[in-house]
């Protein structure tokens, strides 16, 4: 059968050339395999939940109650054998993919993985965190329960606070005030097809260009086999562990998926009048935080009458200057090109501590968040977050010296 592909497709060619290319092993690696793990299970389970999801806010009847038939529908995907597995399972690993492609990025970062020529593959992955985390808010608001239709009444606030185009896209992607009629099947169709695809394509991207590229040397490369390409080939070896990981990972998110039912619907009800006190999913309460300790009626004026808000400034503004400067950082970090092997954390402290610095930012804004539980004032906050920033960085920074000394200049000078 392989001989008689082979002779019209030249199966061997293309083995040799792919199925032969050595991958690079060091644990660090298998963080961003656990994102793509994450999300094949989402894409496998969001296809068993779309079976019996129906995105409308219209009334239907169960059991003599009114209720949205979007939230009686995620109720009846909660009845079905293995239903809430799937549906937490699904959840959960949303939460897996956004905190592995976190982690991901960050030991990019400490590693000095995005310098030339790897900036391509930094930025895509910028793209890919974004198209991640937009891909887990739109699937929030789904299940239309009292906690998830006051989360997205939130997103839909920021939306429309952006100066000029606010309306416009808060109109696009709500489809009116939210929640109207066109609300939850234009958020059903972003998360169940534009953001996927988005994110499939941009996914096949980064790995192409990773393997154009060839990955990182783990700095024991250098050792061992100085000058050369270190690693397994991806067939069989490299292919046998990643199935055993995502073995690994099926197992345990089902575990925690089955243990822990994530967001249990009929705890929270259908959304009612009042408005429920409620934070975003972990992943954001870092900008929810900030908004809590930023004047609620801040406005800047800007020309042709529009205005930035606080709503703006705390959650498109402040992350977005966060974003801008990770976009940027491959230019403002230039010293050392044709990177082959991964840079140690203990021989770039300014680097390292930097990293240690944003950690605790997001860290003490995320504390934020609990402002009013706190009982801290908004200066409090602000002084212990640009505190414990600071200090981190100064201990971080100081201890790398302390214990592993100066680097010297050629090991940030050498190929
Ligand atoms: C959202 C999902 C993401 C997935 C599924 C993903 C997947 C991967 C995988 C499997 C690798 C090869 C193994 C490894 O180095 O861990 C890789 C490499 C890489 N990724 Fe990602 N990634 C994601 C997001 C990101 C983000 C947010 C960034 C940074 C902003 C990023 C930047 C890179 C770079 C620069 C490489 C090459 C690393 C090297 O050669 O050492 N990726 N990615």
């Amino acid at each position: 059968m392989y001989r008689w592909f082979d002779e019209r497709l030249n199966l061997t060619r293309f083995n040799k050339k792919f199925l032969n290319k050595a991958f690079a092993v060091h644990h660090s690696y298998f963080i961003g395999e656990i994102a793509l793990f994450a999300f094949v299970t989402l894409v496998i389970t969001g296809i068993f939940l779309t079976f019996n999801y129906e995105p409308s806010i219209r009334m239907v009847k169960v059991a003599g109650k009114s209720l949205p038939a979007a939230y009686a529908s995620v109720l009846y995907i909660d009845s079905l054998p293995f239903g809430a597995v799937l549906r937490s399972v699904h959840h959960w690993s949303a939460s897996i993919m956004i905190a592995a492609a976190f982690i991901h990025l960050l030991r990019i970062l400490i590693s000095g993985a995005y310098k030339r020529p790897r900036e391509i593959n930094w930025f895509v992955g910028l793209l890919l965190l974004l198209l991640t985390i937009l891909t887990a808010f739109t699937g929030y608001s789904l299940p239309f329960d009292a906690f998830s239709a006051t989360a997205t009444g939130i997103g839909y606030g920021i939306g429309t606070s952006i100066p000029y185009i606010g309306e416009w896209v808060s109109q696009v992607i709500f489809g009116g005030e939210f929640p109207t009629v066109h609300s939850i099947p234009r958020v059903y169709s972003l998360h169940v097809l534009w953001f996927p695809l988005l994110l499939m394509a941009t996914l096949g991207l980064h790995m192409l260009v990773m393997v154009k590229q060839k990955h990182t040397q783990p700095t024991y490369a250098k050792k061992v086999a100085p000058g050369r390409i270190l690693g397994v080939p991806l067939m069989p070896q490299q292919a046998y562990m990643s199935t055993i990981l995502f073995l690994l990972y099926l197992a345990v998110v089902f575990f925690i998926g089955g243990t822990w039912i994530a967001h249990p619907i009929q705890v929270y009800g259908p959304p009612t009048a009042s408005t429920p006190l409620v934070k975003p999913d972990w992943y954001l309460i870092w900008v929810y935080g900030i908004l809590q300790i930023i004047p609620g009626d801040l406005k800047i004026p800007l020309p042709f009458g529009a205005v930035m808000n606080s709503e703006f400034i705390g959650s498109v503004l402040i992350p977005g200057i966060l974003g801008l400067v990770a976009i940027l950082l491959p230019f403002l970090d230039t010293r050392r090109t044709k990177m082959r092997y991964m840079e140690l954390p203990t021989r770039h402290p300014v680097r390292t501590a930097v990293t240690f610095a944003l950690l605790a930012f997001l860290v003490t804004t995320t504390l934020a968040g609990w402002k009013g539980e706190l009982g801290l004032s908004a200066g409090q906050l602000w002084a212990i977050i640009i505190g414990s920033s600071l200090l981190t960085y100064l201990v971080v920074y100081y201890a790398i010296i302390l214990i592993w000394g100066r680097p010297p200049k050629e090991d940030l000078d050498a190929a």
